[in-house]
């Protein structure tokens, strides 16, 4: 069995041992070197060495070393071929194998991911049963107006108010590593063990499978988090599930359209009232994956906002993202609900047929919804406000690559609002001169790559980040920035931003942060545009290193060597 010593060179190179020996065992820094008990032998006090640096670990007591690798193998008892995929999957590396051993991984990891579906069915079917007995969690869906058919059809269950229930389910719970896989058991740092969920109402999640692949559970009446949700696993990549799809699919291929909201009550609740094909995209803004998935099923989306700050923000979100992914048969819709209101409590006071009359009536399409929102702040009587029109708009527009027809129509209608004809307002769009400022950066740039002013090279990182998140969740950004140059510190910020948020809302930073050495609007501009130099992964890597003052990483060759010497 191989895999080119290449990619496993740059799997390893990929990933951060400090990072990933952090998640089993408690570390103490010391400079460049973090020691930790070690775990292969009995021991009181610390004599097991990273060296971040060299990225290799070595114990003095009992002469264990080698990489990460090496690590997981023996810490998980794993097989090498494993823990390279493990790792290869997290650093976003592809394996590319001869055909016989591809086919091998590839059952492999079906099989594993079979285990894992599983244990995840067998801990809900756990959690189902519970909800039976738990008369406290029965009762308070009851009051959110649940019938016990709907419960049954969303397949509610609840977990108990017990620190380790699952041990009862599962005899190697204190070793097994599907379930911590699974997210259901949370390692803590002295490595003892306990349930993810607690006393909560539990929402499997499915995939449109029907495969349970995450949980969401809520406290009953009050507590923090309101609802807690199953972390990112390798069945569940919560940017591309949609809650209620599975249950939702036919009717909304019926229908040809689907309603997308908040939260999972409102899912329940709408399909309690009979309007089955809604989903929820579980509490992050709508995702470009999500936006495709549901086009696939229907050609009607209508995005339904709760009508406080928050389902607003949403919403333009939802917008942008839906610029680009909307055709002249597929398109999307807004649904603004007054302000007190999630579709929820809306459902609940006013009944079903309120709530379609006021889909079917107030509900605003993409375009009217983008100039509604576009002339908010403007006075579209002036002519400077006309002016300001025709130049915000113009992002928006370009970013509608999909719909010809509805693009003319959004700028007729945006030539009708400026009182000009279509032909005047086409000129306007035409004219580079606005933006000449902006290309000739560029030009610049790739005429003398040599001498790349250092701003632009630090937005240039910043663009790219933006449009390739992985990048930079794979990249190992420094702790301690004090010691850099201020615009690179305002670019870390930056960056760690973008891998922490769930969906970084670029403009919250600049609410946020009072920068002053870079101009993130300018950027942000740039990114609209898409008027930046596409850098490779590698290239991006390499001047992020130089900016912070690191050589790139060569390639690290699995280690026999003693690292005494390196080691104080
Ligand atoms: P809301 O706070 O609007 O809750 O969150 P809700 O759906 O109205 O819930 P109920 O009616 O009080 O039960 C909307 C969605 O945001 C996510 C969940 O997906 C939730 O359904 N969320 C919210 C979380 O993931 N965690 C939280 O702590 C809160
Ligand atoms: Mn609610």
């Amino acid at each position: 069995m191989n895999i080119e010593q290449n990619i496993i060179d740059e799997i390893v190179d990929k990933s951060d041992i400090v990072e990933i020996i952090g998640k089993y065992l408690k570390l103490k820094r010391s400079g460049n070197n973090y020691f930790a008990c070690c775990p292969f032998h009995n021991e009181k006090s610390p004599s097991f060495a990273i060296n971040a640096n060299k990225q290799f670990f070595h114990c003095f007591g009992c002469g264990e070393s080698g990489n990460v690798i090496t690590f997981l193998m023996k810490y998980n008892g794993q097989e090498f071929t494993e823990v390279v995929l493990s790792l290869a999957a997290q650093a976003g590396i592809e394996i590319k194998q001869d055909k016989k051993f591809s086919k091998e991984i590839t059952q492999q990891q079906k099989q594993h991911k079979t285990t894992l579906f599983e244990v995840i069915a067998k801990v809900h079917n756990f959690y189902q049963n519970n909800l039976v007995n738990a008369s406290f969690a029965k009762n308070y869906l009851t009051t959110r107006g649940l019938s016990s058919e709907i419960i049954k059809k969303f397949a509610i269950g609840y977990a108990n108010n017990t620190s380790n229930l699952l041990s009862g389910l599962f005899k190697d719970y204190l070793t097994n590593e599907l379930l911590v896989e699974a997210g259901l058991v949370i390692v803590k740092e002295d490595g003892t063990r306990f349930d993810r969920f607690r006393d909560r109402i539990m929402f499997p999640i499915k995939n449109v499978k029907g495969q349970i692949i995450a949980f969401g559970g809520r406290v009953i009446v009050n507590g923090e988090p309101k609802y807690l949700n199953s972390p990112e696993t390798n069945l569940f990549n919560k940017s591309q599930e949609l809650y209620g799809l599975y249950e939702a699919q036919k009717v909304i291929r019926d229908k040809n359209q689907a309603i997308v909201v908040e939260g999972y009550m409102d899912v329940i609740a709408m399909a309690q009232y009979e309007i089955d094909f809604t989903v929820a995209s579980m509490g992050t803004a709508i995702t470009e994956e999500q936006i495709k998935k549901l086009f696939k099923h229907c050609d009607n989306l209508y995005y339904c906002f709760d009508g406080d700050i928050p389902g607003q923000k949403a919403a333009w979100r939802a917008l942008e993202r839906s610029l680009m992914l909307v055709t002249d048969i597929k398109s999307v819709h807004f649904i603004f609900l007054p302000e007190e209101h999630d579709p929820d409590s809306f459902l609940r006071k006013f009944g079903r047929n309120a709530f379609l009359q006021y889909k079917e009536t107030k509900s605003l399409s993409l375009t009217k919804f983008l100039l509604k929102q576009l002339c908010a702040e403007i006075d579209i009587t002036s002519n400077e406000g006309k002016a300001k029109l025709i130049s915000i708009a113009k992002p928006y527009i370009e970013k509608i690559i999909n719909a010809p027809a509805l693009k003319v129509m959004l700028k007729k209608d945006i030539a009708e609002l400026v009182e000009l004809v279509p032909s005047a307002l086409e000129s306007i769009f035409n004219n580079r001169s606005r933006y000449a400022f902006y290309n000739l950066n560029n030009n610049q740039l790739v005429k003398s790559k040599k001498q790349i002013p250092k701003f632009n090279i630090i937005e240039l990182i910043i663009l790219n980040a933006l449009k390739n998140i992985a990048w930079v969740v794979n990249y190992r950004l420094p702790e301690n920035i004090d010691n850099l140059s201020p615009e690179v510190q305002e670019m870390i910020i930056i960056l760690d931003f973008i891998t922490t948020s769930d969906s970084p809302a670029m403009q919250d930073l600049t609410d946020l942060f009072n920068f002053q050495y870079l101009n993130l609007t300018k950027i942000l501009h740039q990114q609209d545009q898409q008027d930046f130099i596409e850098l490779t992964n590698q290239d991006f890597i390499k001047h992020l290193d130089r900016l912070l003052g690191r050589e790139t990483k060569k390639m690290i060759r699995i280690p026999q060597i003693a690292l005494k010497s390196n080691i104080k």
